[in-house]
């Protein structure tokens, strides 16, 4: 990519991130949480890190449509609120068992197993709520509001997410087939962000048709490509640009692309997903540039 279009999608990243930094600061602000352990655990989790892959998701398949941004917060949150609640069960002891994440302690190191097993909980919840429509007002019709919710719930339960974490968690110290890894690997990471592609859509009011479904291929094309890069950043990123242990997948013996085709093969497996999210965004036109710029960042990233 040239250097002028690279300083464009880092603008465009950077606006999208303090957004959603900003829209996540209000909707945790949680005025009765239980417990303030339970609010500060799930802040603490959320807020000041990340990538926020998801939101930006959002937030360029949502305008790329057409849609203003104020349309977009509620989805966007949802899946960043998701995808923490991912990342501090995925951390706990009974999963991968890891200390560190985005630079800093687990949930369950920073508070307790316990807390980080609610803050979870009560994050998956809060996703859905705000995707209802609370307590930012309903901004998207409630047909397009059923339509995410069912999107969410499909993408994180056994069908994707979970069903995904399930297969990896039986599959430690073993050595799974090509189209399992891939199947794992689709299911646990690439869906939700196929999702969040498919809630920019509707969020949109673009809910069927041959928009929907070359969004839908780009999001699940970009989503086994960003699970492979995440493999390969295991094996040759350090732990300080990651923010989280490096080599911890061969450490537990995980099936990963790097540890069952190669590295040079899981390079190649990376860059034919790449080329097919792109091809699958013809119908967009012009409006496709973002996400082909998303793409483009995805099997390019260092962290
Ligand atoms: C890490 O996701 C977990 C996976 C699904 C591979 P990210 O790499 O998007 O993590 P953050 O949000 O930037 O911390
Ligand atoms: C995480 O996969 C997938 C989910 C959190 C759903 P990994 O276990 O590879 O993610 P990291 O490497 O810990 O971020
Ligand atoms: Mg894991
Ligand atoms: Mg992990
Ligand atoms: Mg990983």
């Amino acid at each position: 990519m040239s250097e002028p279009a690279r300083g464009a999608l880092d603008s465009r990243i950077a606006a999208y991130r303090e957004r959603i930094e900003s829209v996540l600061d209000s909707v945790l602000a949680l005025p009765d949480p239980g417990t303030t352990r339970l609010r500060d655990a799930m802040r603490y989790s959320s807020l000041g890190g990340g990538k926020r892959l998801r939101p930006v998701l959002v937030y360029t398949t949502g305008t790329a449509l057409g849609a203003p941004l104020e349309r977009l917060d509620a989805p966007a949150a949802a899946v960043e609120l998701i995808h923490v609640y991912s990342l501090v069960h995925d951390d706990l002891p009974a999963m991968d068992d890891d200390d560190l994440r985005r630079g800093r302690p687990t949930c369950h190191k920073a508070f307790d197993e316990a807390t980080a097993i609610l803050t979870g909980d009560a994050l998956q919840a809060l996703s859905f709520q705000v995707l209802a429509g609370e307590p930012t007002t309903d901004v998207v019709e409630a047909a397009a509001r059923l339509d995410m919710i069912r999107l969410l719930a499909l993408g994180i339960g056994t069908l994707g997410m979970a069903g995904g974490q399930a297969i990896d968690l039986e599959s430690v110290g073993r050595r799974l087939e090509l189209p399992m890894l891939e199947d794992m690997h689709r299911r646990k990471t690439g869906a939700l962000i196929e999702t969040s592609v498919m809630l920019g859509a509707v969020a949109a009011g673009v809910r069927a048709g041959p928009v929907y479904g070359a969004l839908r291929e780009f999001g699940a094309a970009i989503g086994l490509a960003f699970q492979i890069q995440d493999d390969i950043l295991d094996v040759a990123g350090t732990t300080e640009q990651l923010g989280k242990f490096a080599g911890a997948d061969a450490a537990r013996d995980k099936p990963t692309y790097p540890s069952i085709v190669g590295m040079a093969e899981a390079r190649r497996a990376a860059a034919e997903q790449h080329d097919r999210a792109i091809a699958a965004l013809a119908p967009l036109g012009e409006r496709a540039a973002g996400l082909v710029e998303l793409a483009h960042f995805v099997t390019g990233r260092g962290n």
